[in-house]
């Protein structure tokens, strides 16, 4: 198989070669193509991917290329793993919308529609691109965040995509720890847009293991998702950390004013696995790449490349159309559920009603994110305005207009209508 990972000189992809490497068996690569508009950055991360590769014994050629043409010719599947802008704009998500006295957060709230609108052209011309040059089967696996927007963009446009985040395999890992049961043995009840998930069930061997969980660990599992044990034993589910920019905004907020962005923070990591990636002597993933939130997308994204690859009857957490899944949404909607690869396609387990409260949520920002993938393809103040105060970390009318001057004077540079 080759694989063509477009944003392949992000210091996350020795990651997914340390992934590569391990289970090998389970998707065998012959080459492995890293298309990045970076070139120093490139060589880099190219030349230790291929020393890991070549340590592990594995035979696949890595090839670094700025041309995203050659870089995706002939693909069997491409995975996009970009940020636009890179880690300064990031910083400036993270931080402008406190001017409104809202948390700067790179994918929910204001930061995430400033990150939508950078990153749809921009991925909406790579997945043409895409088409063009892979192969005509190839799949595009989506980890460009927003995930749930840019999944959205890419199926509306009629590509053939799937979008893929690790934070349902974070749970089944940890859950399948907690038991000591294989992860394999794990399947859960995830259920939600990207970012804005529950897990709802533990299910081993056919029994449901959560209300044992909250039973006894409950206090455990609050801490892991920053959450306070009494909203999860309410709730009777656990939420994604993610959902603390919403059950806990304001405290989110008083931390964030006082402490270095997560901007910052990623920049000085990266500058350190820079400088190992750059070492001929480095052979294996540096413990550094820990620092980062990717654990497991290697495993995530093999997992589901080879389930593609050979069909598989197992469910796996995946962003796709909803298609009824959840009745309250519209049908174009994408969703994050657990779905087999059927015929060629993803079919999504059936869901369960949802309680109210989380219903409404979802409902919320499924509506922030159809408008805001409005103003990302069309552009113009207006539409940015209307998903700005669709959120429902903003709402109020004076607050998205100051909220929308800042996100355009703050893109200026990424918004072609602009
Ligand atoms: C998690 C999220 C990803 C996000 C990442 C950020 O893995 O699921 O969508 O990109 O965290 O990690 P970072 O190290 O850049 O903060
Ligand atoms: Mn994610
Ligand atoms: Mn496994």
């Amino acid at each position: 198989m080759k694989l063509a990972i477009v944003g392949g000189g992000s210091t996350y992809t020795p990651e997914l070669i340390d992934g590569f490497a391990r289970l090998r068996d389970t998707l065998p690569l012959e080459e492995i193509r890293l298309v990045d508009p970076d070139e120093h950055r490139l060589a880099l991360v190219a030349g230790m991917s291929q020393r890991m590769l070549e340590h592990a014994g594995h035979p696949a050629k890595v090839i670094g290329t700025t041309d995203l043409v050659a870089g995706v010719a002939g693909a069997d599947a491409v995975l996009i793993q970009l940020r636009v802008g890179g880690q300064d704009a990031r910083h400036a998500d993270e931080t402008w919308p406190h001017q409104a006295g809202c948390i700067g957060q790179e994918t929910t709230g204001p930061g995430g529609l400033a990150k939508a609108l950078r990153t749809v052209p921009v991925v909406l011309r790579i997945a043409d691109v895409v088409r063009a040059h892979a192969k005509p089967d190839a799949w595009i696996v989506d980890f460009t965040n927003p995930v749930g927007i840019v999944t959205r963009a890419l199926l509306e446009a009629g590509h053939r995509a799937v979008g893929l985040c690790n934070v349902a395999i974070g749970f089944q890992r940890r859950f399948a720890s907690l038991f000591d049961v294989d992860h394999d043995r794990v399947r859960l009840g995830h259920v939600g847009l990207n970012h804005l998930t529950w897990e709802r069930s533990v299910v081993i061997d056919g029994a449901d293991r959560l209300p044992g969980l909250l039973e006894h660990r409950l206090g455990e599992l609050a801490g892991e998702v920053h959450l306070a044990p009494a909203l999860i034993a309410q709730l009777g589910v656990v939420p994604s950390y993610y959902l603390r920019y919403y059950y806990a905004h304001d405290e989110v907020l008083r931390e964030q004013l006082h402490e270095p962005t997560r901007a910052e923070a990623v920049r000085a990591i990266e500058r350190e696995l820079l400088e190992l990636y750059a070492d001929p002597a480095q052979h294996e993933k540096p413990a550094a790449l820990e620092g980062r939130g990717g654990a497991f997308y290697s495993e995530a994204a093999i997992e589901l490349l080879a389930a593609m690859r050979d069909g598989a009857s197992r469910s796996r957490v995946v962003n796709l159309r909803n298609d009824g899944v959840l009745p309250f949404l519209p049908d174009d909607h994408v969703i994050e559920v657990p779905a087999v690869f059927r015929d060629g396609g993803f079919v999504a387990d059936p869901v369960a009603p949802l309680p109210d409260d989380i219903r409404g949520l979802i409902s919320g920002v499924a509506g922030y994110e159809r408008l805001a993938l409005d103003a990302a393809v069309h552009g113009g103040r207006d539409r940015v305005l209307r998903a700005m105060r669709a959120h429902p970390l903003v709402l109020q009318h004076d607050r998205a207009e100051q909220l929308t001057d800042l996100l355009m004077a703050e893109n200026a540079p990424f918004l072609e209508w602009a």
